[in-house]
């Protein structure tokens, strides 16, 4: 679809106009508000983000449609059709902008017919601008990025993360995951961002990630640029990715992948 190229060229402008609400912010006092739990939050920073986003998109393609984590906080249903819809984090790692940890993105994906086209995930505080089209290879600051290809266990770098529940069930699934993985890779780090997790895999910075309990939101951008920088983005059982599923698993390569699946106790949070 030739409006494709519109759409890459309209986002990219408002991600990085938004962009500056974050690096503007980031290291001054917020008004925190909390949403499912005390580690669940959301500041006037994020909505104000993903209205920008929204009404940029919305005022040149009035008919397509949008997920976006804030407006889902207040009600809005998720729900992803055949129409090309916005799938977008305003901040992802509120926690990190919150605290000035500079590890925050924002991310935003164009999904039509349910496939990815396009995914961005831009950290305006470190100027890392990650993008990717489908059948066009990914990007960080326009230069192209590709997957680490490794295929062994023990030299893994692994991205996990806590997440933002404290659901007793979920800790309890996360640390049996570590003490199984942590004997067996080389190492394991957290960014506090699930779609800068991503495109750490993406990147060839790290080999795997995975998390339960995720949102579409989280993911949606990361899929497309992982899968495009030659990466698996699959379900953390072996299976294809649904995105709605709340559980993700990608890695450098389908070997590496498959044998974390085989690995991994599994969780099945409540869908999107
Ligand atoms: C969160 C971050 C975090 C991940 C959580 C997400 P948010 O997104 O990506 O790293 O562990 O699962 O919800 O709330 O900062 O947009």
């Amino acid at each position: 679809m030739a409006e494709y190229n519109e759409c890459y060229e309209l986002v990219i402008g408002l991600v990085k106009e938004a962009g500056v609400l974050i690096k503007d912010r980031i290291f001054t006092q917020k008004d925190v508000e909390q949403k499912s739990c005390d580690i669940d939050l959301v500041t006037l920073t994020d909505q104000e983000v993903e209205k920008l986003l929204i009404d940029g998109i919305s005022s040149k393609f009035p008919d397509h449609r949008f997920i976006g984590e804030e407006a889902t906080a207040s009600g809005t249903k998720v729900e992803l059709t055949d129409s090309p819809t916005w799938i977008i984090d305003p901040v992802d790692g509120t926690m990190n902008f919150v605290h000035g940890f500079p590890h925050s993105s924002i991310s935003i994906a164009l999904y039509d017919k349910k496939i990815a086209q396009i995914g961005i995930v831009y950290n305006p505080v470190l100027e890392q601008l990650f993008t990717a089209r489908k059948g066009l290879g990914a990007f960080l600051n326009g230069n192209p990025i590709h997957v680490s290809n490794q295929k062994e266990l023990g030299k893994a770098l692994l991205m996990v993360e806590w997440g933002t529940s404290r659901d007793p069930e979920k800790m309890k699934v996360f640390m049996e995951n570590m003490t199984i993985l942590n004997p067996l890779i080389h190492g394991t780090r957290t960014l506090g961002s699930a779609a800068l997790n991503m495109c750490m895999v993406a990147s060839g910075g790290a080999d795997i990630n995975f998390e339960f309990g995720i949102h579409a939101w989280d993911i949606a951008a990361g899929n497309i640029i992982v899968r495009e920088a030659g990466g698996v983005c699959i379900d953390p059982s072996g299976g294809p990715l649904d995105l709605m599923s709340r559980r993700v698993l990608c890695a450098s390569t389908s070997e590496l992948a498959e044998k974390v699946a085989n690995l991994l106790i599994q969780l099945h949070p409540e869908r999107d």
